[in-house]
């Protein structure tokens, strides 16, 4: 029986939806803020998994028609969604999954992050051996310590190498960072936002000046979107988290569309507590984050991995199987739980599609 039509509250709990009136306006507002600006944005794919929803921001515009990925097998994911131009914004290690890399170049415009000279020495080895090209970005961390190059001079001895070394294409720079502060003002967003790019932007220059040209600048995220308009150096910006959103954000002119409809199974008079049927296993809390329950005045008390128990000021006003939306703290996770959206337009199923990079770990 198709769900197509059906009015959401027919549906059975829990289940991810995704309410496409907000999807639509958050790549609209993507796609007016960039569609006649220097950069355009390069969506990264590692959250919404799904070359349905990337090919909706190109539509909408203010895209260069690119997108990001995470792992290689995402990558495969959006090749066979049909897009051409992949920057995989991470550090590609281990021999079989540059193989799988090179594999994919025979298909689409490949580019790889890089920050170490013996693994961009073996990316070419492997791209020799397989008759291709590998696109290389530089990538320089600006404040996270994860990947990326902690200094100049090693950005510009990198970049070089990439000049020399055969089968290399030294494309560019990348960087990405977050912002710790939960709920930063907007003079302080701009600052750190700034101070990153700053950052980011300084390696670029060394590169440039040391004689090498630099042809893509991709850098970002969800918190800066408006910040990088700022710099006509940087081409391309990586934003992931905007396009669905999660309850980190509230600053930011986004507004979230993905949600896990539960149901109320229990209720508490005496404690004037709620149980969802819903808990870990399909909204992901990482670091004891509080997944919130929409538009209700609801404390999370425990979260098991199929229960939440909230704490309300009155149990008495809710009913036992009435639907409430839990929203995520961790998008990535929380669309990583899941094998399909259930796109929703004014109550109403509009669309089911599979989440074809669940899973890509690798
Ligand atoms: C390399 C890279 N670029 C871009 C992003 C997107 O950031 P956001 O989800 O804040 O938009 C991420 C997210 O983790 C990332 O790791």
């Amino acid at each position: 029986m198709t769900m197509i039509g059906k009015n959401i509250n027919e549906l059975a709990t829990p289940e991810l939806v995704i309410d496409l009136n907000i999807v639509d306006q958050n790549y609209k507002t993507v796609s007016e803020a960039y569609q006649s600006s220097h950069l355009k944005m390069r969506t990264h794919t590692k959250n919404i998994k799904s070359p349905f929803l990337a090919r909706k921001q190109v539509e909408a515009g203010g895209s260069n028609g690119g997108v990001c990925t995470a792992k290689v097998s995402e990558a495969e994911v959006m090749i066979e969604g049909g897009f051409n131009n992949i920057l995989i914004a991470n550090q590609v290690v281990s021999n079989d999954k540059i193989e799988r890399l090179c594999s994919l170049a025979k298909f689409a415009d490949m580019k790889v992050g890089i920050d170490n000279l013996d693994n961009l020495k073996n990316l070419s080895r492997f791209a020799k051996k397989h008759q291709v090209t590998l696109g290389v970005l530089v990538e320089i961390n600006t404040s996270m310590f994860r990947c990326g190059v902690r200094s100049s001079k090693h950005a510009v001895d990198l970049a070089k190498a990439a000049t020399e070394l055969p089968n290399i294409n030294f494309r560019g720079v990348m960087s990405h960072q977050s912002i710790k502060q939960p709920n930063p003002s907007e003079k302080e967003r701009w600052n750190i936002g700034e101070e990153y790019i700053d950052t980011f932007l300084e390696s670029k220059r060394a590169i440039e000046e040391s004689g090498i040209d630099v042809d893509i600048v991709s850098t970002g995220e969800t918190f800066t979107f408006d910040i990088v308009l700022k710099y006509p150096e940087i081409t391309e910006v990586q934003g992931g988290t905007y396009a669905l959103m999660d309850v980190n954000y509230p600053y930011m002119p986004f507004d979230i569309a993905a949600k896990v409809m539960c149901s109320i199974i229990d209720i508490n008079l005496k404690k004037n507590q709620i149980t969802i049927d819903s808990g870990n296993k399909c909204i992901a809390a990482p670091n004891f984050a509080k997944p919130i329950l929409e538009n209700q005045n609801a404390d999370l008390e425990t979260m098991s991995l199929d229960h939440s128990i909230y704490n309300v000021p009155d149990a008495s006003k809710y009913n036992l199987g009435d639907k409430l939306f839990l929203l995520t703290t961790h998008q990535d996770g929380l669309i990583n739980r899941w094998d399909q959206f259930i796109g929703v337009r004014d109550g109403a199923v509009e669309g089911i599609w599979d989440i074809m990079g669940r899973g890509c770990y690798h």
